[in-house]
């Protein structure tokens, strides 16, 4: 049984990750900014009630990462998965930029992993064999950015690489691994409903690619397949 947290855990691939991690049968701590709207979440597997912790957690307010970190600091932390993310506009490109919107993505999907990474270390480095996955995108991907757009998100993806990529090297010597993983095209309230693949499909083969992690591969960007992803 592993210790598992996911932030996002509200709704989408982070309410996968923690549907699939307790059947499983790991522990799971769901951090969602609601807990008590989270209908979904609490609906989830009643029979594993005893393993499944909801708490509060919102990525971009430090004293919440803080507290979090706080109250849960008990125990060895083996997985922890930043799932939380906003798109932002989708038209956004030069001549129209919302500067005010830019930070609260750029908060959201860069800081709010690095929070978590800082607030729950002393929990990752007692485990065996600790491994942080945070989720990107594609569209984080230079090599990969033929269409443009989407400033906002595709900057805060980009940074976030660079973030996992210097975590990779700055943990090494405390045995924590850190990855990158893109999701692929997933029908959730962000990517659509004209999505290629499930969340069921793809949270399924990410966790096939977790469970092979090991320390020769921090700092790699994989597709959720597990192909390597180009930076
Ligand atoms: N779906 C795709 O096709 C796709 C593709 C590439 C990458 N991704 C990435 O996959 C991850 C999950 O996306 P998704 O498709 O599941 O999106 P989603 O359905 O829109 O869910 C987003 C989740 O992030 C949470 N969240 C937003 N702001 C937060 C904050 N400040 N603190 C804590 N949680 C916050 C939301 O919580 P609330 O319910 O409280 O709003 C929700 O649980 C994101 O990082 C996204 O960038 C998705």
């Amino acid at each position: 049984m592993r210790r598992v947290l996911v932030t996002g855990a509200s709704r989408g691939l982070g309410l996968e990750f923690v549907r699939q991690y307790l059947a499983a049968g790991d522990q799971v701590t769901a951090a969602c900014r609601q807990p008590g709207t989270a209908a979904a979440l609490r609906g989830l597997s009643p029979d594993a009630a005893d393993r499944l912790s909801v708490i509060q957690l919102d990525v971009t307010d430090p004293a919440s990462v803080s507290r979090a970190a706080t109250e849960h600091a008990q125990g060895e932390l083996d997985l922890l998965i930043n799932c939380a993310g906003v798109m932002g506009r989708h038209n956004d490109a030069l001549g129209t930029i919302d500067y005010g919107e830019w930070l609260q993505v750029l908060n959201v999907n860069l800081l709010g992993p690095a929070r978590m990474c800082e607030a729950f270390l002393p929990r990752l480095v007692q485990a065996s064999h600790p491994v942080v996955v945070s989720i990107t995108s594609g569209m984080g991907s230079l090599a990969d950015n033929s269409s443009g757009g989407y400033i906002a998100y595709r900057t805060s993806k980009a940074a976030l690489n660079m973030l996992m990529r210097s975590a990779a090297i700055d943990l090494k010597s405390r045995g924590v691994t850190c990855v990158l993983v893109n999701p692929g095209w997933v029908k959730t309230d962000m990517g659509g409903p004209g999505a290629t693949l499930t969340a069921t499909q793809s949270v399924a083969s990410m966790r096939r690619l977790i469970a092979k992690l090991g320390p020769q591969d921090s700092g790699r960007f994989f597709n959720y397949d597990g192909l390597e992803y180009p930076w």
